[in-house]
């Protein structure tokens, strides 16, 4: 795995969540660049929902187990990346595909969920390691 450009964490199963996220993320701008319909494009923008909110969940009961004293401030990140998602979905819920909401989907689902990573799942995931050391 560490052949790939993806900001890895060291925990193998949350940096293949991560991948999961980022190629499901890769997609949808694919589609969205296409001008891919509804039908299409929803089934993925649910899907990428649904992996999403279970990846935050499982790192929280992540940092419930090992007592991350930082746990409150990363859930609360954890909020602010839902939100961002949850505002594009209802935007191309609304509109569909086209160049506004392509963009938007990068900067605030792309580039909010991979800051999340490099500013805080690195940051956990070195601190949990240390801990368990
Ligand atoms: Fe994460
Ligand atoms: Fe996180």
């Amino acid at each position: 795995m560490s052949s790939t450009d993806e900001p890895e964490v060291g925990i193998p199963e949350i940096d293949r969540q991560h991948a999961e996220i980022f190629s499901l993320q890769n997609k949808i701008c694919g589609l969205l660049e296409e001008g891919a319909g509804q039908d299409r494009l929803m089934p993925e923008m649910d899907r990428l929902s649904e992996i999403m909110d279970a990846h935050l969940l499982y790192e929280v009961g992540m940092m419930e187990q090992a007592e991350y004293d930082e746990l409150e401030g990363h859930a609360k990140r954890h909020e602010a990346v839902r939100e961002a998602f949850a505002r594009v979905a209802e935007k191309i819920r609304r509109d569909g595909a086209g160049p506004f909401n392509l963009a938007a989907f990068r900067i605030d689902v792309v580039e909010t969920f991979c800051a999340h990573v490099i500013n805080c799942d690195q940051k956990m995931a070195h601190e949990l390691g240390e801990s368990s050391a």
